[in-house]
C-alpha cells in the first residue's frame, strides 16, 4: 500500500521515529516519510488569499506535501504527544491543510480535490499521557482535511521508561494497526 507518513517530531532519531521504522518492518508498505520539521512550512495566517484563488499565498515545502499527497493510499500522522496532543509542529503544519477545505467546501473549485485514502496516528508518549484521546481526536480531524477516513492507532505510551524498541505493548499495537488496515482496504 502506498503509505505517506508524516513525522512530527523534531527529534531526528528518536521515539517517534522508531515506532515509524517498526511500522514499516511490521507492514511492509511502500512508505514515504515527509518529515515536517526539517520541511519549510509557514503555518496558515488565515490571509484568505486562497477564497479567490487556486492557490496559496505562501509558497513553500507545503507543495511537495501535495504532491506526495495525491497518489498516496494511506496516510500515517505520527507525533510525539505534547501537552496531551500532537506536537505543535505537526499542529502547524496541519493548519495549512485549509487550503483543502477552502478549495472543496468555499471555492468549490472543480478542479481540485484532495482524494480519497486510509488515515492512521502513530503517537509517542513519554508516560504522562494515560489516555491519549485528545490527541487521537485532533488527529483524526486532521486526517478528515487529508481526505482519509480513520481507522486506528498505534502508540508507544511509555518512552520515559521503555525504548520503543523494548517495548512489548508498542509492538502489538502495531501488528493490530496493521491488520486492521489490511483487513479494512479488502
Ligand atoms: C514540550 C513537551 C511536552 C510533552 N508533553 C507530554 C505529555 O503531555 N504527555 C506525555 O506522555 N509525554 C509528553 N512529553 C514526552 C514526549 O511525548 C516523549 O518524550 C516522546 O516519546 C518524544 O518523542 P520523540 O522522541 O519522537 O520526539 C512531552 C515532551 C515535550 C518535549
Amino acid at each position: 500500500m502506498k503509505t505517506l507518513i508524516l513525522n512530527g517530531s523534531p527529534r531526528k532519531n528518536g521515539d517517534t521515529v522508531q515506532l515509524i521504522e517498526l511500522f514499516r518492518e511490521k507492514s511492509g508498505f511502500d512508505c514515504t516519510v515527509f518529515p515536517v520539521c526539517e520541511k519549510k512550512i509557514a503555518p496558515c495566517t488565515d490571509c484568505r488569499f486562497c477564497h479567490t484563488h487556486p492557490s496559496c499565498a505562501l509558497r513553500d515545502d507545503m507543495e511537495e506535501f501535495w504532491r506526495e499527497l495525491s497518489d498516496a493510499e494511506l496516510i500515517l500522522l505520527a507525533s510525539p504527544i505534547y501537552f496531551g496532543q500532537p506536537s505543535p509542529q505537526l499542529l502547524s503544519w496541519a493548519s495549512r491543510l485549509q487550503y483543502a477545505f477552502v478549495s472543496e467546501r468555499i471555492r468549490k473549485d472543480p478542479d481540485f480535490s484532495v482524494g480519497k485514502r486510509q488515515g492512521a496516528l502513530l503517537f509517542a508518549a513519554g508516560g504522562g499521557t494515560k489516555n491519549p484521546k485528545p490527541a487521537i481526536q485532533t488527529g483524526k480531524e486532521i486526517l478528515r482535511f487529508c481526505g482519509a477516513d480513520y481507522i486506528g492507532t498505534a502508540a508507544a505510551m511509555n518512552t520515559d521508561r521503555i525504548p520503543v524498541e523494548q517495548d512489548l505493548q508498542a509492538k502489538k499495537s502495531v501488528e493490530a494497526l496493521v491488520q486492521l488496515l489490511l483487513s479494512s482496504a479488502k
